[in-house]
């Protein structure tokens, strides 16, 4: 399977395959048209830069310019704890399709964990851009069927590589501006950061910085353009509206709870009430209550602002605007 895969990149097609966040959508990042497939399969606007995914520091170098801070940080949060970090650098001299960045003149990177995803890439020998493997503003698949449901027949391949173990998207810091930022909140925590770095990191989600910074611009056409458009207000929407902070399911809502004093539900995230837990099984639930034959809607109990949880609650609130 691997093989085939390699072969099917090397020839321009697009693959999908596991990380430890979501499943993601592969291709060759230095073809246009391997990459413009890419967003024709996922329905996805040009304006929305892709992440490309890297088996290592050393490989990241070759397509990105890095302060000695920013080596320091990906080779820990890469290579030692493993944690998805997606980093925001300067593009280097490479080349890279204009397709992937949607001509930023920065690059998201990350290296993913998942041994079947970095396997991929070094069977393939370079950087492979890979959004995550939905249609565009849906569910994102945390296992090969929700892939296989979705995009499935518009795809060669699917590898399967069980469950993802982390569940939600990675984390993205933007490192270009300073004091860096955090464009979406995911898999590492804003904690985990700031104690790595020894500094606090601004956070894309405080309102005044959305202004200040622009990282939501108006434009003539189509209203918004941004910078990292996992902000879009509405994304990973569910068909059925989404309540959040329920106490309780209010006529044919499925409900969806968290932690130990739940008394019915359809589905509890965590019965212990351990985030990560959550995290992980946050986009299944979605997708397998998102019934609209079964339910008038889904409502889910209140998730703690910290932690994982306000990556958990960012895509909480997005589905459900
Ligand atoms: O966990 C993940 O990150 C998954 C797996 C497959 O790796 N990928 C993922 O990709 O979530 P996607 O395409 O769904 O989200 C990519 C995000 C978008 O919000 C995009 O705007 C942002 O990365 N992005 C890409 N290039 C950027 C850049 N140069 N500057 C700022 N944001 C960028
Ligand atoms: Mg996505």
């Amino acid at each position: 399977m691997l093989n085939k895969a390699v072969e099917l990149l090397r020839a321009g097609d697009v693959v999908a395959a596991p990380t430890e966040t979501v499943y993601g959508l592969f291709a060759d990042v230095t073809n246009d048209s391997a990459i413009q497939r890419i967003y024709q399969v996922k329905g996805r606007p040009s304006c929305n830069p892709l992440i490309i995914h890297v088996s290592g520091l050393e490989m990241a170098r070759r397509i990105a310019i890095f302060s000695d801070e920013a080596m320091e940080l990906v080779n820990y949060f890469w290579h030692v704890v493993r944690l998805p970090l997606t980093i925001v650098l300067p593009m280097g001299e490479t080349h890279i399709s204009r397709f992937a960045t949607a001509n930023l003149g920065t690059v998201a990177i990350r290296c993913p964990s998942h041994a079947m995803a970095l396997d991929l890439i070094d069977s393939f020998g370079g950087p492979l851009a890979a959004p995550s493997a939905n249609t565009s503003n849906s569910i994102s698949p945390t296992t090969a069927a929700m892939v296989a449901s979705d995009i499935g027949p518009k795809i060669p391949l699917i590898l399967d590589g069980g469950p993802c173990t982390v569940g939600i998207e990675s984390t993205i810091l933007d490192t270009t501006v300073y004091p860096y930022i955090i464009l979406r909140h995911g898999g590492v925590t804003q904690e985990n950061l700031e104690e790595f770095l020894g500094q606090s990191i601004q956070d894309s989600l405080d309102d005044e910085l959305y202004r200040t910074n622009k990282l939501i611009q108006e434009s003539s056409g189509s209203g918004i353009t941004i910078k990292a458009p996992g902000m879009m207000p509405r994304h990973y929407s569910p068909k059925l509206a989404l309540r959040i902070n329920a106490a309780y399911p209010i006529g044919n809502e499925a409900f969806i709870g968290f932690g130990e004093n739940v008394l019915q539900c359809d589905i509890n995230l965590s019965k212990t009430g351990d985030l990560a837990e959550a995290a992980r099984n946050l986009y299944s639930a979605l997708k397998t209550l998102d019934d609209p034959s079964k339910y008038t809607g889904i409502a889910v109990m209140s998730i703690p602002q910290q932690g994982l949880g306000i990556g958990i609650n960012d895509r909480l609130l997005r589905a459900s605007s």
